[in-house]
């Protein structure tokens, strides 16, 4: 297994390129990888000091600068101030990396409306707030650009225990085809990455945690027997914010190590089958010809 950046040097040299959730995780993990290719970054969240920190860690490894600026995706005047702020410090950007993201487990009868609207507004809102005045401040500019989203595989199957990001995924990749479509006359494109798991403190502990941990080996469960590695889906979303994926628009990219299938397919779970038995169900199920 190769765990390692596969983009030829400054691939992303002379791009800029917004990551919303930058400061930690995923976000974190591809901002680095952009880093390391040339881009220059501005990244947003809400706790500053984090964001200063990631900032600190990336300027000590590329050319590209780092702009970070403390803000909530959810509130319309705070997109605006981080894209007034990242055009004045930059000219122009080039992409929007939407991943920020809120979520945890439970059973849905237990959330109050609230608990719903957090997370749909963090997710949701959050994504369309973005799209939506980076894509009216391109159209306006004539510029060419592009728009990528984290989503992730219940996106279209959904799941119970997270039926509010579950929903608002699946807005997201609602949203990530309309654009597609609509936008790619403005030559502005929206892709979108599936990502199954990949272990960050910020999913785990709200997905995983230990009651829930101690009695399902969830990584033993995968059909790869391991969890996604951040610099692969690192090259996956380097790659499609790059030149090189220019033809690519409307598109959702699935990373999961083939989880989703396996959970999906009738006969899947036939794999718990000793291979011992498999003689036995042979001779049960072969059609005996009449004499
Ligand atoms: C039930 C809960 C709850 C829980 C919060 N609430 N946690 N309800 N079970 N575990 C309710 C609260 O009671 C409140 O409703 C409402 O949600 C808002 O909660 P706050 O704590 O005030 O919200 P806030 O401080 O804004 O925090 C937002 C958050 C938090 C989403 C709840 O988890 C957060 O900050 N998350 C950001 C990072 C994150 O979630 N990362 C993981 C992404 S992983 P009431 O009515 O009581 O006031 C991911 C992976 C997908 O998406 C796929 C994996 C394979
Ligand atoms: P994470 O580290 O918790 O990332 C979420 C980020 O969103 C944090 O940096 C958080 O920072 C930021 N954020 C939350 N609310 C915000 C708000 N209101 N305004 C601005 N920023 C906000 O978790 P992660 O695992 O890296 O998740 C990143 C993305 O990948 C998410 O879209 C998630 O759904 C997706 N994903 C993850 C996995 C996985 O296995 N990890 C799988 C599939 C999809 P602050 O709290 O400081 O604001």
């Amino acid at each position: 297994m190769k765990f390692e950046g596969m983009l030829k040097d400054n691939a992303l040299q002379g791009k800029t390129i917004l990551i919303t959730g930058g400061g930690t995780g995923l976000g974190k993990s591809i901002g680095k990888y952009c880093v390391e290719l040339g881009a220059n970054l501005i990244i947003t969240s809400r706790r500053q000091e984090v964001l200063d920190e990631t900032a600190q860690e990336f300027s000590e490894i590329g050319d590209g600068e780092v702009l970070a600026i403390s803000s909530d995706v959810r509130k319309v005047e705070d997109v605006e101030r981080v894209i007034k702020t990242s055009l004045d410090k930059f000219g122009t950007i080039d992409s929007v990396l939407n991943n920020a993201a809120g979520n945890f487990i439970a059973p849905t009868e237990r959330l109050t409306p609230k608990a719903f609207d957090v997370v749909v507004d963090i997710v949701l809102k959050g994504t369309y707030n973005y799209s939506l005045l980076l894509g009216q401040h391109w159209i306006k500019e004539k510029q060419a650009a592009s728009i990528l989203n984290i989503v992730t595989t219940y996106a279209w199957t959904g799941s119970a225990f997270v039926a509010p990001s579950a929903a608002a995924k699946g807005g997201v990749l609602a949203l990530t085809r309309s654009l597609a479509a609509e936008w790619a006359k403005y030559n502005i494109r929206c892709n979108a990455i599936a990502p199954g798991p990949f272990p960050t403190k910020g999913a785990w502990d709200r997905l995983f945690p230990k009651p829930i941990s101690t009695f399902i080996n969830f990584e033993k469960s995968l059909p790869l027997k391991r969890y996604g590695n951040h610099q692969e889906l690192a090259n996956l979303a380097a790659y499609l914010l790059s030149d090189y994926a220019g033809y690519f628009n409307g598109e959702v990219v699935t990373i999961d190590g083939g989880e989703w299938i396996h959970n999906a397919g009738e006969f899947n779970k036939l794999e718990r089958v000793p291979k011992a038995l498999w003689g036995l169900i042979e001779r049960a199920t072969r059609g005996k010809k009449k004499k």
